[in-house]
């Protein structure tokens, strides 16, 4: 357990406090919140302009080969323009989700004492558990987020005792949705590698198969917050992730950054977003888009968002452009490095620009 000196502040207690203006290491330099505008519900609603796709997945496994075709060519479609999509009959029981929602916010209700008891402690490497983020980059910048973090699958690498005992439902329901999510990625990873041209079953194995495959679940609170415009949930990023499946609790937040502009993604009724993280980008060599995003905070009500990121082992496994992909005339776009080293990079790149900006400001 962390020291009360060594943890982060709870935004949810600096936003139930009372406060009108956020403290300063909340607000984003001016570059980081072009496009932010003042009403994230009205952008919701917006029709114009282009719009994250809806791949409809009921047709994926049909025996008619033409409907199979058809639904596959959408998804790899998408995997390609935009790197992020919601599917839509994806075959997870509605009320498995709407458990695997009710679970977490119960979680999120308690009492901020109850939380603390699950609290994570960042600095000895504890990263299960109730969290928020720390101030540990060059600038110092903090996201208007509080969280909980924890391994879902497989089964055999999951620490229960970690995982929230109240709602008495949670270990059940979350457990039962790893499993069903763990088949939907089987499912998309098998279209994914046939658009390359692949074994169905290649960029499963790519990433590690069923044994290897890590889904870690991130639950992101995101409470009211006095100065939306000046906050960011979450700063702009691309997954370091093979695959990202999202829910929300139908509150919009997320910002696509698509051929230069911000586009609000829309909140789709039963849907699970999913995003192309940067593990298949660079398998695909760039074929398939990691596209950059964000999330944005509002005044009126609590967001929360349930990310699962299908990640591969961190040193085991090294990622590079798949052979068969690269040609004479598509050279390989990124070098090998083990997913450890992916994330190391970026942090390292990014601690770079904070400073650089730093220096501007
Ligand atoms: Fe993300």
């Amino acid at each position: 357990m962390a020291t009360i000196s060594e943890q982060a502040t709870r935004v949810e207690s600096l936003a139930s406090s009372g406060i009108q203006s956020i403290p300063k290491e909340y607000i984003r330099l001016q570059e980081e919140l072009t496009g932010i505008g003042n009403d994230i519900f009205e952008e919701e609603k917006q029709q114009e302009g282009p719009q994250v796709p809806t791949i409809d997945l009921k047709g994926i496994n049909f025996a008619n080969p033409e409907v199979r075709k058809k639904c596959r060519e959408e998804l790899i479609n998408a995997a390609k323009s935009w790197g992020v999509m919601h599917l839509v009959n994806h075959g997870i029981p509605d009320d498995l989700i709407a458990r695997v929602k009710k679970v977490g916010e119960a979680f999120f209700n308690q009492p901020i004492q109850e939380k603390e008891k699950y609290a994570n402690d960042q600095a000895s490497g504890q990263i299960q558990g109730y969290g928020s983020k720390l101030a540990n980059s060059a600038s110092g910048q903090l996201e208007w987020v509080d969280y909980f973090f924890h391994l879902i699958y497989p089964e055999d690498k999951r620490d229960l005792s970690i995982w929230p005992k109240t709602p008495s439902d949670y270990i059940g329901a979350t457990s039962e949705y790893a499993r069903q999510l763990r088949g939907l990625a089987t499912t998309v990873l098998s279209v994914l590698s046939l658009g390359l041209g692949l074994e169905e079953g290649r960029l499963e194995k790519e990433v590690g198969g069923l044994e290897e495959l890590l889904l870690q679940m991130k639950i992101n609170y995101y409470p009211k917050c006095p100065q939306p415009e000046l906050a960011l949930g979450v700063e702009a990023h691309t997954d370091v992730s093979s695959l990202t499946f999202i829910l929300h609790n139908m509150v919009p937040g997320l910002q696509l950054f698509y051929e230069g502009k911000w586009v609000t993604a829309k909140c789709v009724p039963d849907s699970i977003l999913m995003h192309i993280g940067d593990t298949i980008e660079i398998l695909s060599n760039g074929k398939y888009k990691s596209i950059l995003h964000r999330g944005v905070v509002n005044k009126e009500k609590v967001r929360i968002s349930w990310a699962v990121f299908c990640e591969p082992p961190r040193e085991k496994i090294i990622l590079q452009p798949i052979s068969e992909v690269v040609t004479e005339a598509e050279p390989a776009l990124f070098h090998p490095r083990t997913f450890g080293q992916h994330i190391e990079h970026k942090l390292f790149r990014k601690a770079q620009d904070d400073l650089l900006s730093k220096k501007k400001s």
